[in-house]
């Protein structure tokens, strides 16, 4: 085993089973010692501590996808796997119908060790059919997020359950959302996209830390990454703490919210 695979599943107890940190030391190897800046506060998260984390990989003028919707892929190898090794550490992966419909991802822990989460969907006028892979692959639990208007009792999605939630003006409210997870005792979420799921919540203040992966390339053209608000004045925008990481040629910048 690698020096970087050990130390991946001393994380992965950490984070799982309650295993102690792996001893930091000085001659430590530079990408063990990045392993450990980058995921070991995510590891030691309390039990039952709320924490959304999203994520997008996008390129310098900010698309995370063409205007046809094709976003495979705008940042490299890395940040594939950083995000395969962020699901891994999470309770529950969620993204927005846009996604599914676009990617048919399989939303599951592929790339690095790791158990499957919980997959969430949301769908909030139920729309999308049960052909979908996370509705079909039975690879990990999964569950769809709508307007309780929208949803019979018992309904299904494939083998996907259907929980409804309140409406809101503007759709289902974040807040709703982490409730209803932490409720099933999920409440490490992993925020995969797009664009526009990851800036609701950000606009609704419901996210801890967002992680935006800038890769070398101009789109010129496509979806856009955030959209939020409008505001005047530049000195109205979001000024966050960041942490820094190189992703291969791909630069990770974590914007902390909130501790
Ligand atoms: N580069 C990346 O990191 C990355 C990551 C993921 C996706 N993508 C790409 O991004 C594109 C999809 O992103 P997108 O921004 O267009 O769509 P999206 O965020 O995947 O999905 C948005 C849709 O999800 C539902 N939704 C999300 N939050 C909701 C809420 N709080 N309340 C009610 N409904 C909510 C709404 O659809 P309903 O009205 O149908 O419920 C909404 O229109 C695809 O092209 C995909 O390939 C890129």
């Amino acid at each position: 085993m690698g020096a970087e695979s050990g130390i991946w599943e001393s994380l992965l107890a950490v984070r799982h089973r309650g295993g102690a940190a792996p001893a930091q030391r000085s001659e430590e190897p530079p990408e063990v010692a990045a392993l450990l800046e980058l995921y070991l506060p995510y590891a030691q998260v309390p039990r039952g501590r709320p924490l959304a984390v999203a994520h997008l990989g996008q390129s310098l003028d900010g698309r995370i996808a063409t205007a046809a919707g094709a976003s495979r892929w705008v940042t490299g190898e890395a940040d594939l796997l950083h995000t395969h090794r962020m699901r891994a550490l999470a309770d529950a992966i969620l993204v927005g119908s846009g996604t599914l419909r676009h990617d048919d991802p399989q939303l599951t822990v592929r790339r690095c060790g790791g158990r499957h989460p919980l997959r969430v969907v949301i769908d909030s006028e139920r729309r999308l059919t049960p052909f979908y892979r996370v509705f079909q692959d039975g690879a990990a639990p999964t569950l769809v997020l709508a307007c309780a208007d929208r949803v019979p009792a018992g309904e299904r999605l494939g083998q996907a359950e259907v929980l409804g939630l309140p409406r809101g003006p503007a759709g289902i409210a974040p807040r709703h959302i982490r409730a209803a997870l932490a409720e099933r005792g999920l409440h490490f979420l992993f925020i995969e996209g797009g664009g526009i799921t990851i800036s609701r919540f950000l606009a609704a203040g419901a996210l801890e830390r967002l992680q935006i992966t800038v890769a070398p390339v101009i789109l010129g053209s496509g979806k856009p990454s955030l959209t939020l608000p409008e505001i005047v004045e530049p000195g109205e925008g979001l000024r966050p703490r960041l942490r820094r990481f190189a992703l291969g040629d791909d630069t990770l910048y974590e914007c902390v919210f909130h501790d």
